[in-house]
């Protein structure tokens, strides 16, 4: 067993990760061409009617307010740019495929909820601070996805043993072990090498050993998150006195810019994805 691994039902050698949603990895290898074409692009997003919906109602959501109705798919690629699509793609697909209801119960929508949230402040503050929004989006979306892998893992051991795993015990796996088994989880699923630190350090970004920018914005995403209460119960707490807001320069007028764009964000992406 892993010296890492803290128990017999979750090896961290020997990890079930569940694939990628199959449109998700098509449109991430595609979009991670060099040469991508934003045809071939159209084209393969086209292939899911549900989704090219989604695409253009987002594309044209009061957010992005074009001055023209966009109506093909092309058009909302040029519009968003490639990794913005690629973004819009992975959301939609996690919700539709990876919040198993009868795996996460209740907490399911809550799990996805506080990713949406998360993903959408870490853009805001990546913004803010200068630092990649895009790849900042995915590590906000994703960074709890550790705790979707564990839970996963305890529901089908559960099945095979015929004995649940007691909840105290699982709750101590996901607080301890959920950064970890998510950086795996996106090394597994071959997502762009620049999110694992920031996701295994979006509790500790002093900790991050490369891209401390990065981890530091998803550290600060998760925090007002749950200021915001987003996918979660709404938290009191005094963000300007964490350290992190002195490292990134975030003042109280940009705390009170996030207050007034990040939240009624969330509610767009969320719209989106119901
Ligand atoms: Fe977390
Ligand atoms: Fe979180």
């Amino acid at each position: 067993m892993d010296a890492r691994s803290p128990c017999a039902w979750l090896k961290l050698d020997d990890l079930h990760i569940p694939m990628l949603p199959d449109m998700a990895a098509r449109v991430i290898a595609l979009a991670s061409e060099p040469d991508v074409s934003i045809a071939r692009l159209a084209h393969l997003i086209s292939k899911d009617p549900a989704l090219t919906t989604r695409m253009l109602g987002f594309a044209n959501s009061a957010y992005f307010s074009p001055a023209q109705e966009i109506t093909t798919l092309t058009q909302s690629i040029l519009m968003l740019g490639i990794a913005a699509v690629r973004n819009v793609v992975l959301t939609v697909s996690f919700a539709s495929r990876m919040y198993e209801a009868r795996v996460l119960g209740s907490q399911g929508r809550c799990y996805f909820d506080h990713g949406i949230g998360t993903a959408y402040a870490a853009r805001v503050v990546a913004d803010r601070v200068g630092a990649s929004s895009d790849e900042a989006f995915l590590a906000g979306l994703l960074h709890d996805v550790g705790k979707l892998v564990i839970l996963r893992q305890a529901y089908w051991h559960g099945k095979r043993s015929g004995t649940a795993i007691a909840q105290d015990e699982l709750q101590a796996v996901l607080d301890d072990m959920h950064t970890i088994v998510g950086g795996l989880t996106v090394r597994h699923w071959k997502l762009p090498e620049s999110l694992y630190e920031p996701i295994v350090c979006h509790h500790d970004y002093r900790q991050a050993s490369t891209h401390l920018k990065e981890a530091a914005v998803v550290y600060l995403a998760n925090l007002l998150s749950h200021r915001y209460g987003l996918g979660c119960e709404a938290e009191q707490m005094d963000v300007l006195k964490d350290p992190v807001c002195r490292e990134l320069g975030i003042t109280v007028q940009a705390l009170t810019s996030f207050d007034a764009h990040i939240p009624g964000l969330f509610q767009v992406a969320r719209d989106m994805v119901a």
